[in-house]
């Protein structure tokens, strides 16, 4: 772990999302990494649990409580770091939309799908660089996209669409923000084995994590023939935000045990 803490030590990283799941195993790495760590997350109740559980740890986090879609919670975000740590230089964009409907998604679901993924992720995004220097920032930003970005799914319409929209944003933003030492990365995680997969697939599909990973349709579909464990996906998003990354700028890093390979 140490090799990859070059340039997070000391740090104020931003992680939205990150009260539960993939978020908090992302907020417990960074800390562990040596940042001090702001999770802005809309869930109260699993946001204070996360930040008692890293306070016991002795790590150094913060809660601020807000939807991403809501402009003056996102800046309220921002403006209630505490005073003693630096400006957020690091971002994590994981907050998201989850919504999966097919050619009958209403404008409701639409909203409910993108306002999150895409909306709130410009608004948060926004806030951050507002705070950044014009030159030489040496910031980093992370944003969730998913193996969904990439393919057809059955159902999936409304939130692959989402998905795919954060490759784009990836993209353009890592072209207009480069003249200011900020890099833009995006991750493709496969199926991550957290509270909520782990409740669809118990009450959905009648599976444990074994009967769910040796099943053809389900594990099969990745090389590794597993699911991951969310600290997986937290590893390589460290290692993006750290300075063992500092070439890499515009692109997606699948993490999906080989799931896009065939
Ligand atoms: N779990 C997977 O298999 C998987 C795979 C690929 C990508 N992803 C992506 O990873 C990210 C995290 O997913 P997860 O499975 O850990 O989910 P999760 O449900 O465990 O956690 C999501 C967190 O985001 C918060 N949140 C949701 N909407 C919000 C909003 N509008 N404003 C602020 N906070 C909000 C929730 O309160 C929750 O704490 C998402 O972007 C998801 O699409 C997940």
């Amino acid at each position: 772990m140490t090799g990859l803490s070059r340039g997070l030590r000391g740090r104020t990283a931003m992680v939205t999302g990150g009260a539960q799941g993939i978020g908090a195993a992302v907020a417990e790495r960074l800390c562990a990494e040596g940042c001090r760590v702001v999770i802005l997350d809309i869930s109260a109740d699993a946001g204070r649990d996360t930040i008692a559980r890293l306070h016991r740890q002795g790590h150094s986090a913060h809660l601020a409580v807000g939807n991403v879609t809501d402009t003056a919670a996102v800046d309220a975000a921002f403006a209630g770091v505490p005073a003693s740590w630096a400006t957020p230089t690091l971002l994590v964009n994981l907050a998201a939309g989850f919504v999966f409907k097919g050619v009958e998604a209403t404008a409701a679901d639409w909203h409910a799908a993108l306002d999150p993924t895409i909306i709130g992720l410009s608004h948060v995004t926004r806030a951050f660089v507002a705070g950044l220097p014009e030159r030489n920032a040496d910031a980093a930003i992370v944003n969730m996209a998913s193996i969904s970005a990439h393919i057809a799914q059955e159902g999936y319409l409304t939130y692959n669409t989402g998905k795919a929209a954060v490759l784009g944003f990836t993209r353009c933003m890592a072209q207009d923000l480069a003249p200011r030492g900020i890099r833009v990365n995006s991750v493709s995680p496969g199926t991550v084995w957290n509270a909520s997969n782990e409740r669809f697939h118990r009450e959905v599909l009648g599976l444990d994590r074994a009967a769910a990973e040796a099943a053809p349709e389900h594990g099969g579909r990745f090389l590794l023939r597993r699911f991951a464990d969310p600290a997986e996906v937290a590893a390589p998003i460290a290692f993006l935000l750290s300075s063992e990354a500092s070439f890499i700028t515009g692109t997606d890093l699948p993490i999906d045990g080989g799931y896009l390979a065939v």
